[in-house]
């Protein structure tokens, strides 16, 4: 009789599981849905035009997640102002031409990329489109990376 009833429980068990998973599969797949429904035209933001940016330049946009970086060959990285480490927002500081952490140190320099730990990995990065002169950045969703790749680089 034991042995019957455990078993049913253990069915039972199984059985809540499933559903469990089942559900969470289902919003996951719902959730992913309609993060690509957000990159509308409306996610685009206009940063400038081409030649307002210097080359080496960086360029906050304070009501938005990101800096524009203009890279020294003219290429163009939209990179998130967080942290990789625990989050903090990371300032540009122009005098060393590094994006520095306020919070433990971590130091990125113009591409994103990790100089000084602890920060685990670049600064992640927008889409940048760059067309008809304007530098457009899609801030519907940032990209992790794991280091800098030419393909990151948004070009005329
Ligand atoms: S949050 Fe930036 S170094 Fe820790």
């Amino acid at each position: 009789m034991k042995r019957r009833r455990f078993l049913s429980w253990a069915t039972g068990a199984l059985v809540v599981g499933a559903a469990a998973e089942i559900a969470w599969i289902v919003s996951s797949f719902v959730r992913s849905r309609s993060r690509l429904a957000l990159s509308t035209p409306d996610s685009l933001v206009v940063a400038g035009r081409i030649e307002e940016f210097d080359k080496g330049s960086v360029t906050a946009f304070p009501g938005h997640r990101f800096y524009l970086a203009r890279l020294t060959d003219g290429g163009f990285l939209a990179l998130d102002r967080r942290c990789t480490h625990l989050g903090c927002s990371v300032p540009w500081d122009e005098k060393t031409g590094r994006f520095v952490c306020p919070c433990h140190g971590s130091v990125f320099d113009l591409r994103g990329e990790v100089v000084n730990p602890p920060a685990p990995r670049p600064l992640d990065t927008y889409p940048v489109r760059v067309e008809n002169g304007l530098v457009r950045v899609d801030v519907s969703r940032s990209l992790p990376r794991g280091r800098f790749d030419e393909r990151q680089v948004g070009r005329p």
